[in-house]
């Protein structure tokens, strides 16, 4: 059996849900919060350590200046709610990507990950204006900075996620396969799971499913 201590989730499909149930995307990404705590859930009962969680990426910046409003208001709200909760459950909270939000956004994000920050029970890691070449780029220049040799082991440690291990499982909602710019150094052998149900919909089940699914597959990494 594999031992799993990351799993990463691309959580795609929000819009069109939304638009199908209740005929506005916004209300999709509302929904979409459900699935968010269920999953939280579930990774914790599996005693999983990582959650990556692509929240918002570095292309997102394109959409609808009310969609990308919309979004970072229902994130704030979130964690003005629920950010007690996480950290009575010992969640430590972390967040990847360039940080290039609201002063009052950037206040609540920094808080957050100050307040969860020695918690042990998991870590959860929300990709937010998150993209991976950019990830890269800033990572070679920290390197560059330090003057640290390129190896493997250089590039990775100078990373958004830096110490944390690479995830063993990819998930992807929304019938869509494609990576769309996220942990493209990081997936270099991540189970990769493409899953045809719109966010919203991906419930307990379906994710355990993939976690039994993933506990069979014979992992290579290059080896017979
Ligand atoms: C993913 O759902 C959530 C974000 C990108 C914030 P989408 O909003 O991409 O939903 P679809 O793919 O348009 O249905
Ligand atoms: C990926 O979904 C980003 C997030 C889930 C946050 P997108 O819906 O933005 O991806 P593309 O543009 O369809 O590839
Ligand atoms: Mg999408």
């Amino acid at each position: 059996m594999n031992p799993l201590n990351h799993v990463a989730i691309i959580m795609d499909g929000n819009g069109r849900w939304g638009v199908k149930n209740k005929n506005s995307r916004n209300l999709g990404h509302k929904e979409g919060l459900f699935a968010v705590e269920k999953i939280i859930k579930q990774t914790i009962k599996r005693d999983i350590k990582y959650l990556t969680l692509f929240a918002f990426s570095t292309e997102n910046w394109k959409r609808p200046n009310i969609e990308i409003a919309y979004l970072f208001k229902l994130l704030e709200k979130f964690l003005k709610e629920k950010l007690s909760e996480l950290d009575k459950q010992n969640i430590k909270l972390k967040i990847i990507g360039r940080r290039k939000f609201s002063l009052k956004l950037n206040k609540i994000l920094e808080e957050a990950e100050k307040i969860t920050f020695n918690n042990t029970k998991l870590q959860i890691n929300l990709a937010l204006n998150y993209g991976s070449k950019n990830e890269l780029i800033d990572g070679i220049k920290l390197l560059n900075k330090k003057n640290e040799k390129i190896t493997i082991k250089n590039i990775s440690n100078n990373l958004y996620t830096k110490n944390i291990p690479d995830p063993d499982i990819l998930i992807r909602t929304g019938n869509t396969k494609r990576l769309s710019n996220f942990l493209l150094w990081q997936l270099a052998y991540t189970e990769i799971f493409f899953e045809k149900k719109l966010w919203p919909d991906f419930n307990e089940k379906d994710y355990d499913k993939i976690i039994k699914k993933y506990k069979s597959i014979k992992r290579n990494f290059g080896n017979i």
